[in-house]
């Protein structure tokens, strides 16, 4: 059934716009807050940027292309997920949503016109942690606007890896009467109640005038690897163990091991996989945060 004439923006404004805005932060030294405490998204980013299993293409993070715009000029995106608040928004479900999709991180099939678009990014909780293994179902519409209420085409989900990522390629879609190009997508927590949202493009025309539309909700988008590079970072509604404090209580293995889930303070000094490492920040330890891959947070000794 083609559905390019039809609207799914439904009848209920569901946008939460009452979550505040503000930057993501980039990969780099963690930054000290005014009480003390350091960003947890910005520690994670430095941990998961000096990670070489990272694409040389994200180097720097998604939440860096996303901070600014092509002008250089910062926009109230996605929101920060630092202080445990501020999820990232709901949206409508629409008419096309089925259950049952294919697990798959392509949508590409053979035939199947469209701008190549690739979309990453992260799954955190409200610590900022990533969740691991994290469900996302994605559906959209195809070049022409339409959707494939029959069988499965562009539709797929898959769940985050154990830094909470995830990689979806697929095409740009197209317009439909009634709506600004988006992509529709479920995100859910094990275990955990799913957030339904919509992912939008931004310089279109038509985000001026879908009433669905939220900028909280914009990728970063560029021009890369043959098609389009899009970026989002979700941040669900799920409590997690808090990170980095200003009176970590735990300490270090009596033998000066590292090991995830101690609560370092800054002058610890560790050994990992033979060398020894002086902990430059305040932080309790991750899988993923190993000293040789976290230069913001561990000097080798
Ligand atoms: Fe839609």
């Amino acid at each position: 059934m083609d559905n390019a004439g039809m609207n799914d923006a439904g009848t209920d404004d569901a946008g939460v716009r009452d979550a505040g805005m503000g930057h993501a932060g980039t990969a780099g030294t963690p930054e000290p807050r005014p009480n003390g405490r350091v960003a947890r998204k910005t520690v994670l980013r430095a941990a998961l940027a000096a990670t070489a299993a990272i694409p040389v293409a994200l180097a720097g993070g998604p939440a860096l292309a996303r901070t600014l715009t092509t002008t250089g000029t910062a926009v109230p995106l996605t929101p920060p997920c630092d202080d445990g608040d501020h999820p990232t928004p709901e949206q409508i479900e629409g008419p096309y949503f089925k259950p049952d999709s294919p697990q798959r991180t392509s949508l590409l099939e053979p035939g199947l016109p469209g701008t190549r678009l690739t979309l990453t990014g992260y799954v955190f909780g409200r610590a900022c942690l990533p969740v691991t293994g994290a469900l996302l179902d994605f559906w959209q519409a195809d070049t022409n606007g339409a959707y494939d209420n029959t069988g499965f085409r562009l539709r797929g989900h898959q769940y985050t890896d154990s830094r909470g990522s995830f990689a979806l390629t697929t095409i740009v879609p197209g317009l439909y009467p009634g709506r600004t190009r988006h992509i529709h997508v479920k995100v859910q927590a094990p275990g955990r109640p799913v957030l339904t949202t919509q992912l939008y493009f931004p310089n279109e025309p038509r985000n001026n005038t879908d009433s669905l539309y939220d900028a909280r909700l914009l990728m970063t988008v560029r021009d890369g690897n043959g098609g389009r590079e899009a970026a989002f970072d979700f941040v669900l509604d799920v409590p997690q163990e808090p990170g980095p404090g200003p009176t970590p209580t735990g300490t270090p293995p009596s033998d000066g091991t590292w090991a995830a889930g101690t609560a370092y303070r800054a002058g610890d000094r560790v050994t990992y996989a033979g060398r020894g490492y002086v902990c430059l920040q305040a932080h309790t330890a991750q899988p993923g945060w190993e000293p040789p891959s976290v230069p913001a947070l561990w000097r080798a000794a």
